[in-house]
Parts: structure tokens; sequence; C-alpha cells
């Protein structure tokens, strides 16, 4: 029985082993996009100037002062500001992490680009052992690829948005929200699936892939 497990997953086309320079890549991005997710939810719940205009109204009120509703704005909206600030500077460690893995797909090996994977998976005849696999394979590339292409649209609108004092980009501004504002919602749909077939790999026909992410090693 374990044979039989064994030969299944050396005919995965998953079986194959990730460079150190992509895993590193891998776990530094999942947690520098955790950290810049983190930052958009509290800024938009928590730390939003809307909620937290009437506790500051209410919190001078009670200490014997007087505020008008401009004043609570600017002091609720510096919070907001602040987190703002540190998504802008994760921004930045996303958008060097773009480059980096634009650099590493430019000197791997061929065999090991994303485009030669596709391409052979494509080549594979329905009689190969490792047929069973190849949609799912190729899903889990075009994800990859969009995941990319979105993350560069987010790096370019938000560094648009960054840099807004440069008269061509202040006049863009309003563009650039909307397509940053929409474009993340791309980058959650990818991570939802990412992790649903991740895991739906690790527990079905591919066992180790995740753990193969961590050491390199499929098996
Ligand atoms: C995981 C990827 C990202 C997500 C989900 C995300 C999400 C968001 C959201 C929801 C906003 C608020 C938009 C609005 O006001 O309607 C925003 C603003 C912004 N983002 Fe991103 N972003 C991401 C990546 C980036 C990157 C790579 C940069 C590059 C520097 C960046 C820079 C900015 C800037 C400068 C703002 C404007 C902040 C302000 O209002 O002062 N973001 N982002
Ligand atoms: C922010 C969250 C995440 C993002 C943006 C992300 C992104 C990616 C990307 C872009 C790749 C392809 C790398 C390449 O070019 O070869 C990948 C592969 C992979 N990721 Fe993630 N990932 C995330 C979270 C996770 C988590 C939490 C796990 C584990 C539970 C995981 C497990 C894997 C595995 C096993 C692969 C390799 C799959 C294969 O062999 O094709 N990822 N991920």
């Amino acid at each position: 029985m374990e044979i039989t497990t064994v030969n299944q997953r050396s005919f995965s086309l998953f079986n194959e082993k990730h460079l150190l320079a992509i895993r590193i890549w891998h776990w530094t991005t999942f947690l520098v996009i955790s950290a810049s997710l983190i930052t958009v939810l509290l800024a938009s719940t928590m730390f939003s100037t809307k909620s937290n205009l009437s506790m500051i109204t209410e919190q001078i009120q009670r200490k014997g002062g007087v505020v008008t509703p401009v004043q609570a704005r600017a002091v609720a909206h510096e919070y907001s500001d602040k987190l703002w600030m540190v998504h802008k500077y994760i921004g930045y460690g996303l958008c060097f992490l773009l480059l980096c893995r634009i650099l590493i797909e430019t000197f791997i090996a061929k065999k090991e680009k994303i485009f030669s994977k596709i391409k052979n998976a494509l080549m594979l005849r329905n009689r190969a052992p490792a047929y069973s696999d190849r949609n799912y394979y190729l899903w889990a590339k075009y994800g990859y690829l969009f995941f990319y292409l979105t993350l560069l649209i987010m790096a370019v609108t938000g560094l648009g948005l960054a840099y807004e004092e440069v008269p061509i980009l202040k006049s863009l501004h309003k563009t650039l929200i909307q397509i940053h504002s929409i474009a993340q919602y791309l980058i959650y749909f990818y991570i939802l699936t990412h992790l649903i077939g991740v895991i739906r790999a690790d527990t079905t026909n591919s066992k180790g892939i995740v753990s193969g992410m961590i050491h390199g090693d499929y098996l």
C-alpha cells in the first residue's frame, strides 16, 4: 500500500524540487503581504477617520474642551494616515520582492522557468503517468502568472500613489486609487484559491507539497 502511494507521488507533476531562492522568496512574500493586508484591515476599520471621529469629540468634551468637527476630523485622520504610511513602506518591500522574483526568473535554468514548465505540461501525452494531474498543475501555474500580473498592477499603481507630488501622477490620482482598490480583490481571490489548492493537493494526491515548499524536497 505504501509502495503504491510513493509511486503515485513520484508520477505527480507537482513532484518538483523548489529552488532555495524561490522558497525564501515565497515565505518572505507571504509574511510581507500578510503585513500589508493587516494595515489595510486596520486602516479601513478600527483606525478609519469615520470610526474615531465621535470618540475624539466625546473625549475632548468630557475633559471640558471644545473641538470643532473640522479639528476632530484632522486628529482622527492622523491615525489612519499613520497606518497608510506603514502600508506604503511595506508596499516598497513588495515592489522589491516582485523585482527579486523577476530577477530569479531571469537567471534560473531554462527548465525551471514557469513558461517552460507550462510548455512541458501542455506537450504531455495522455498516456503519460503524470497526465492525471496535468490540468491541476496547469491551473496552478496559470494562477501564479495571474498573481504576478496582479502584484505588478498593485506595485505600479501603489508607487503612483506614493509619489503623488509628481504633477502627472497627481492628475492620475483618482484613476490610480480606483485601479489599486479594485485590484486588491484579485489579490484576495488569488490567496483564497491558492490556499484551497495547496490544502486540497496536500490532502489528496500530492501529499508533502507544502513541506516541499519549506525544505525543497517533495517526498
Ligand atoms: C497586497 C497588495 C496590496 C493591497 C491589498 C493594497 C491595498 C490598498 C488599499 C485598499 C488602499 C486604500 C485605497 C483607497 O483609499 O481606496 C491602498 C492605498 C495605498 N497603497 Fe496599497 N495595497 C497593496 C500593495 C501596495 C503596494 C505594492 C504599494 C507600493 C508602494 C502600495 C501603496 C499604497 C499607497 C501609497 C496607498 C495610498 C495611501 C494613502 O491614502 O495615503 N500598496 N492600498
Ligand atoms: C500571502 C499568501 C501567499 C501567496 C501570495 C503565495 C504565493 C505563491 C506563489 C506566487 C507561488 C508560486 C511560486 C513560483 O513561482 O514557483 C506559490 C507556490 C506555493 N505556495 Fe504559496 N503563497 C501564499 C501562501 C501560502 C501558504 C500559507 C502555503 C502553505 C500552506 C503555500 C504553499 C505553497 C506551495 C506548496 C507552493 C508550490 C506549489 C507548486 O508546487 O506548484 N503558500 N505561492
